[in-house]
């Protein structure tokens, strides 16, 4: 049938000049699909007598084969191209040198901060608890007992927010964490076991003292609460801090509002060539306050001082990183020196 010839011919011409599959395909849908001429012609098929529908239908199926073939030859063919192509241009030289890795690193902050945080709330139950940064003069002095006009509101260098005023007075940048014991007693029910730690900020610049810090602050209210549970926690806490069973602690008497009485708290060292050694030796190292906490800040938050006492301390983590890990001057903490970050900071591999 000269049609069928014509139409196998320019049809297998069609697929040998596809350049994609998407071009084959729209070829064999052209032929071989619903509409398609092949299938159109097999379809016709049905009104002719049988004799001849037998011949003419072994023509046409024969002519279907050679062109499914075909197609299927030249599709492996695309393929085949096509993946030469990928593999020339996706080329990798596995010869080349690795690239070296830069991994960060763990900040001494963070990982006494850490360290803090496990064995406040793994050895004794203090749960963590936050407060804002930019805080007012109610929590941050006069409800720890510091009326205005209070001398010791001059103790810190504050910086104000030049915000106006409200009920509790003028917008400030916290000067100590101890604020959380006011929001934390306030939004709830006595007993309490809770720490905070976080940044604060006074107006102070020179090697020991930067205007921002970090402090660690922990209070517990309970019933029959005195100054010898503080002594024992605080014995307790540093030893395990500092991974030193025999760090012996002093307790000198101080002075803070918030507190009744108050000691400010050194611990032994001695120097032994050239090398800080903690826990041995007759020197003394201040290195926090603490105290029973004033009835004063009780009534402030309605706790029944009847029936609940308090003890709190709070300390700078800088300090506690520093005698921990040997580092020294206090602003190399925030000046991001990759040489500094390379002699303090922790691996986050070996822990
Ligand atoms: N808030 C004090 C400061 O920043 C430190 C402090 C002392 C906190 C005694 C306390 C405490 O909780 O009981 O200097």
């Amino acid at each position: 049938m000269v049609e069928l010839d014509r139409l196998l011919a320019s049809c297998l011409f069609e697929i040998d000049g596809c350049k994609d599959l998407k071009k084959l395909y729209a070829v064999e849908n052209l032929v071989l699909g619903k509409n398609g001429k092949i299938t159109e012609m097999l379809k016709s098929l049905r009104d002719m007598p049988n004799d001849k529908k037998r011949s003419l239908g072994a023509e046409i199926n024969a002519a279907k084969d050679s062109i499914l073939q075909r197609i299927e030859e030249k599709a492996l063919q695309i393929e085949m191209a096509d993946l030469e192509k990928k593999l020339s241009s996706e080329f990798v030289d596995v010869s080349l040198p690795a690239r070296s890795e830069n991994f960060g690193s763990i900040h001494p902050l963070t990982k006494v901060e850490e360290e803090i945080s496990n064995i406040l709330s793994s050895s004794y139950g203090f749960a963590f608890a936050d407060g804002p940064e930019i805080d007012n003069e109610y929590h941050n002095f006069t409800a720890l007992n510091m009326p205005d006009h209070h001398p010791a509101r001059a103790m810190h260098d504050t910086f104000y927010m030049n915000m106006l005023a409200d009920d509790e007075g003028r917008k400030l940048l916290r000067t100590h964490t101890s604020t959380v014991q006011i929001r934390s007693m306030k939004a709830s029910e006595p007993p309490f076991r809770l720490f905070s730690i976080g940044r604060v900020f006074r107006s102070d610049y020179d090697a020991t003292h930067t205007p921002m810090f970090n402090q660690v602050e922990a209070l517990l209210v309970e019933e029959g609460i005195g100054f010898s549970h503080l002594k024992w926690l605080l014995s307790d806490f540093f030893r395990k801090f500092f991974e030193v069973p025999d760090l012996a602690l002093r307790f000198r008497p101080s002075f803070f509002p918030f507190t009744e009485p108050s000691a400010e708290v050194d611990m032994n060292y001695e120097i032994k060539n050239g090398k800080m050694i903690l826990g041995t030796g007759d020197k003394w190292l201040e290195i926090g306050g603490a105290g029973v906490v004033h009835p004063n800040v009780l009534k402030n938050v309605n706790v029944d001082t009847e029936k609940y006492q308090g003890i709190a301390f709070g300390f700078g983590l800088e300090r506690m990183a520093s005698l921990k890990y040997g580092i020294p001057d206090l602003r190399g903490y925030f000046e991001s020196d990759d040489r500094w970050r390379s002699l303090f900071s922790f691996s986050h591999f070996v822990r």
